[in-house]
């Protein structure tokens, strides 16, 4: 909870909640809210909401909701403390020492800003032997042969290594501690334990994180030496899994046009991007890993599969988009023709046939029975070969309704009786791993509209709530009701001079009953008057009279149904009678 005058309370102030949402789910504005699919339960149609003015979230499918902070933490699966530095970080707000959780903390926090120094350094340094060296002629004659001129050379921060072994070492020897220089995983030991440049005689591409800070590098080779592409081994800072090349200075272009293009190779991005389709990213010569899924699936769900024609490529593509699929993305295929990479396709037929082929890249489905299709398919065994196939990728499909759409194409396509594939499509769909259940729904309590009104004319910043507040508590309006304990927090958070975070508040309460909170919250509302509040208030009035008058009737019933002198019963009697005729008039 954000406590008044704490570090978290002044990141909440400050931080825009639609902004740090808006990293992870893509919102549209409806009404005063916007909205967009909860990144909480898996849904085609948005329940979720942000309501900016009360920077609270909502969803009203799986009812997750609250401040910026528990966004972040059931986002990012992390505790209070962290969300809080996130948040901050996301906003730009400078984090006291304080909150560095430990001394280990501090210790990694300042290794990694040194890391990322270095990086820096290092690029800038590439650069210059590039640009400015003797060796880096040779470096730079072999990207104008590829076709890169050297303005795309420096936009794109390539640099050239020396071949000398210890350059870059002696660069940064002078400002750095050896330990830290070794943690960069840009410096190797021979078997005597000397310390030496691991990129040598290498085109340098630096691969930067999605803020755009160089964390690791690409080498490549202009001759024969081998590997082709060298690259930074994991560090502190950089993870293959979790980063994208070329994902920093394309993710406007990826939200702008709800798209991204995947290829392969640094050159590729490269290529595409200078050709004028911004929004393209590489997974550098692997498939796709989960993280780097998640990431992208922050900007988009839209995404090209553009990788290699030969076996490598298409393997990885696979892989790719089986995982692609199981994520709900929208998956299209793009297998150049002649089997070129997306840099020698745009080098020799240029922008303009690049983007007619992109229009048409088949779905993901067509490029599969495709595939499948080049099978040999005229025995029995060939036809089962094409449908094992098919069918783990079938199989990967959450939405039950879609893999029953494919089976019908599927079948259709490579003339398997229906029948047979259900079958296996039914084996499939119950093998199928990594299921994510949506949560079950709640009973929505059933809940007057006049109370709901209430709670939110109590829960939001008003010149009535108080008196409101005071009203309903010192007639104890609310006992009895569904939303009992709801009004009593609101109540008291009222009478206090706290003003009121219904996020914090939502704590303490059970999930129906912070159902019932968000809800009404996040209802639009027409601003409270007290005319309003009264008419609401008369309605509780009335409930309490017959709730009153109803518990009176049963306890007349039993005395009226025991023995009792007959003046008595009818005295009662009378007395029943009044009271059903108060019920009924009400
Ligand atoms: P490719 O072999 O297709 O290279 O590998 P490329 O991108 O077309 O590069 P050029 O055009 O020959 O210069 C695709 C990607 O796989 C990774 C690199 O990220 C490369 O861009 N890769 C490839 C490696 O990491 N190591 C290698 O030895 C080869
Ligand atoms: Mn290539």
């Amino acid at each position: 909870m954000a406590e008044a005058g704490s570090f978290a309370e002044k990141v909440k102030q400050q931080a825009d909640i639609v902004r740090v949402i808006g990293e992870y789910v893509r919102l549209r504005k409806t009404g005063q809210n916007f909205t967009g699919l909860c990144p909480f339960h898996q849904e085609k149609t948005p329940s979720f909401s942000v309501h900016p003015v009360k920077q609270m979230f909502y969803c009203f499918g799986c009812h997750e909701g609250g401040d910026v902070f528990k966004f972040v933490m059931q986002v990012e699966r992390c505790e209070f403390p962290e969300a809080v530095r996130t948040v901050a970080e996301k906003c730009g707000i400078p984090i006291p020492r304080a909150t560095e959780r430990s001394p280990e903390e501090r210790r990694q926090n300042q290794q990694r800003a040194a890391l990322v120094e270095i990086h820096r350094e290092a690029a800038a340094f590439y650069g210059r032997q590039l640009h400015q060296s003797a060796e880096g002629k040779v470096a730079v004659a072999y990207l104008e042969d590829r076709g890169l001129d050297r303005e795309s050379m420096s936009r794109f921060g390539l640099g050239h290594a020396p071949g000398s072994g210890d350059a870059l070492l002696r660069h940064l020897k002078p400002k750095y501690p050896a330990k830290i220089l070794d943690a960069s995983g840009l410096f190797s030991h021979d078997q005597g334990g000397r310390i030496y440049d691991r990129f040598r005689r290498r085109i340098m591409f630096p691969i930067a994180n999605e803020s755009g800070k160089v964390i690791a590098f690409g080498g490549r080779s202009m001759g024969d030496d081998m590997p082709k592409y060298l690259n930074s081994p994991e560090t502190p800072i950089y993870s293959k899994s979790n980063v994208l090349y070329h994902l920093d200075r394309a993710k406007e272009a990826i939200r702008q046009n709800d798209f991204v293009i995947l290829v392969e190779g640094y050159m590729d991005a490269i290529a595409v991007a200078r050709a004028g389709f911004a929004n393209v990213v590489a997974s550098c010569g692997t498939s796709l890993a989960e993280p780097q899924i998640k990431l992208l699936g922050r900007f988009t769900r839209r995404i090209i599969v553009n990788y290699d024609a030969d076996a490598a490529g298409q393997a990885a593509a696979e892989r790719s988009l089986a995982l692609l699929l199981e994520k709900e993305f929208d998956v299209r295929v793009l297998t150049l023709p002649g089997g070129a990479d997306p840099d020698q396709y745009l080098k020799q037929y240029g922008a303009d046939a690049y983007r007619k082929l992109l229009a048409s890249a088949p779905s993901y489905l067509d490029y599969l029975i495709a595939r499948a299709r080049q099978m040999d398919r005229s025995t029995a065994a060939g036809k089962l070969a094409a449908i094992n196939f098919l069918m783990p990728y079938v199989q990967r499909i959450p939405n039950a309704l879609m893999r029953s759409e494919w089976a019908s194409r599927i079948s259709a396509e490579l003339r398997v009786d229906e029948p047979v594939l259900r079958e296996s499509m039914r084996r499939a769909a119950a093998e199928r791993r990594g299921n994510v259940q949506p949560k079950p729904e709640l009973l929505s309590p059933a809940i007057a509209p006049a109370e709901r009104r209430l709670i939110q004319m109590l829960a939001e910043p008003n010149n009535i709530r108080g008196r409101l507040a005071r009203e309903i508590g010192a007639n104890r309006l609310h006992c009895g009701l569904l939303a009992e304990k709801v009004f009593e927090i609101l109540i008291a958070a009222a009478g206090s001079n706290a003003s009121l975070d219904p996020a914090s508040v939502a704590e303490g309460l059970a999930d129906s009953e912070r159902q019932m909170l968000f809800e009404a919250i996040f209802e639009t509302s027409a601003g409270a008057n007290w005319e309003e509040a009264e008419s609401c208030l008369a309605a509780l009035r009335q409930r309490t009279v017959a709730r009153e008058l109803v518990a009176e009737l049963v306890e007349l019933q039993k005395k009226i149904e025991s023995k009792l002198p007959l003046d008595e019963i009818l005295k009662l009697q009378a007395r029943r009678q009044e009271l059903q005729r108060k019920l009924v008039g009400r």
